[in-house]
């Protein structure tokens, strides 16, 4: 039997296992152009809650009683097409169900043998790009530079700090839990690490950590953190702004007006960006280049894998709570 998860109501805060329902159907049959493809591993990423409320996202929203759609990776199961083989790993934008049909839409295959194929869910696929290009391309880090990485234990935080440090800077991440800051020091070599929820006072404990001051802030949250880290900026510091994942849930931060000024007078440049906006050469270089790292031993990378298509809510809802640490994954 096939297995979908559906839409069953909009969250008004932090989605709950309610708010999904998993319906039963037969497996689907392929017509003649098409693949069947089995769900190996489904992609839990933040902005899907987005997708969830009415009009938020940059992608259209999910419709009530509906499938959940996003990334997954699978085996092609059956063929009716030229282009696929039984026995292909491919990795696509489907939906959250264990068989799906696709004619090669939206889909490509996972060429890559050295690794596992999940990983272009992960440091070799949105997160490693976002990473990447973010960091490299707006930050432009520079040997000796002191960098903050809020969210800094996710998949995407844990690339920056581990780029950063390729490029000689100082690294910070701000993180929720002393087992995260733990990882980020003992295992991928970050300077410092703040537990935010913990910490008394975190703009006194970045301003001692901070001896320098901060160069680059890479914000994956969105929080009101940013009024201290533009305080503690040196001149010319850059803000990335990847994401704001503390907002997705309804809430907004307070930011000062007043950092508008100390903008202007530490010649501070902020800057938004999304990851379509390296589609092509830029995606591919990211790839590449982390790849290579990985086999030099220079980039590590976990995985928080939650397993079973019935736990498809949890591992969303875990990205709220901070279960994870590196990529939040389903395997089926
Ligand atoms: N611009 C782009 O194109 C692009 C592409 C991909 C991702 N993103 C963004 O990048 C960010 C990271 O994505 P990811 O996939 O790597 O997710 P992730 O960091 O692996 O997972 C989310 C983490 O965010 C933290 N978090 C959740 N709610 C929070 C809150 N209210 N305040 C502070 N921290 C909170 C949690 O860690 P703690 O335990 O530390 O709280 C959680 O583990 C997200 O904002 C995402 O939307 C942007």
């Amino acid at each position: 039997m096939n297995k979908i998860i559906t839409l069953a109501r909009r969250p008004e805060q932090i989605p709950d296992e309610k708010d999904f329902t998993i319906t039963s159907g037969p497996i689907p049959e392929i017509k003649q152009g098409q693949i069947l493809i089995k769900t190996l591993f489904l992609s839990a990423d933040p902005y899907m809650r987005e997708r969830m409320d009415l009009s938020k996202s940059y992608m259209p929203e999910f419709k009530l009683n509906e499938m959940i759609t996003g990334t997954l990776v699978g085996v092609v199961i059956e063929s009716k097409s030229k282009q696929f083989s039984i026995g292909d790993t491919v990795y696509g934008f489907l939906g959250w169900q264990i068989y799906n049909v696709s004619d090669g839409t939206n889909i490509s295959k996972v060429t890559n043998k050295s690794i596992p194929p999940q990983t272009a869910l992960g440091v070799l696929g949105s997160p490693g790009i976002t990473a990447y290009n973010g960091l490299l391309e707006i930050g432009k880090p520079k040997k000796g530079e002191t960098i903050v990485i809020s969210g800094a234990a996710g998949a995407v935080g844990t690339l920056v700090g581990q780029i950063a440090k390729i490029y000689g800077c100082k690294v910070i991440g701000i993180v929720g839990s002393d087992e995260k800051c733990k990882y980020l020091i003992d295992e991928l070599g970050f300077d410092a690490c703040i537990n935010y929820k913990t910490s008394l006072n975190i703009k006194e404990a970045l301003e001692k950590i901070c001896t320098n001051g901060i160069d680059l802030y890479y914000d994956n949250v969105g929080n009101g953190l940013l009024n201290d880290i533009i305080e503690l900026s040196n001149k010319k510091a850059r803000i990335i702004l990847c994401g704001q994942i503390s907002q997705y849930n309804g809430s907004s931060p307070t930011i000062n007006p007043k950092i508008l000024g100390l903008m202007t007078k530490k010649s501070i440049t902020m800057q938004g960006f999304m990851i379509h906006d390296f589609i092509g050469e830029k995606s591919e270089r990211a790839i590449q280049q982390i790849s290579l790292w990985i086999q030099q031993g220079q980039i590590q990378y976990r995985e928080n894998v939650i397993e079973g298509i019935e736990n498809a809510p949890k591992a969303l809802i875990g990205l709220f709570t901070g279960q994870n640490i590196g990529k939040q994954l389903l395997k089926i």
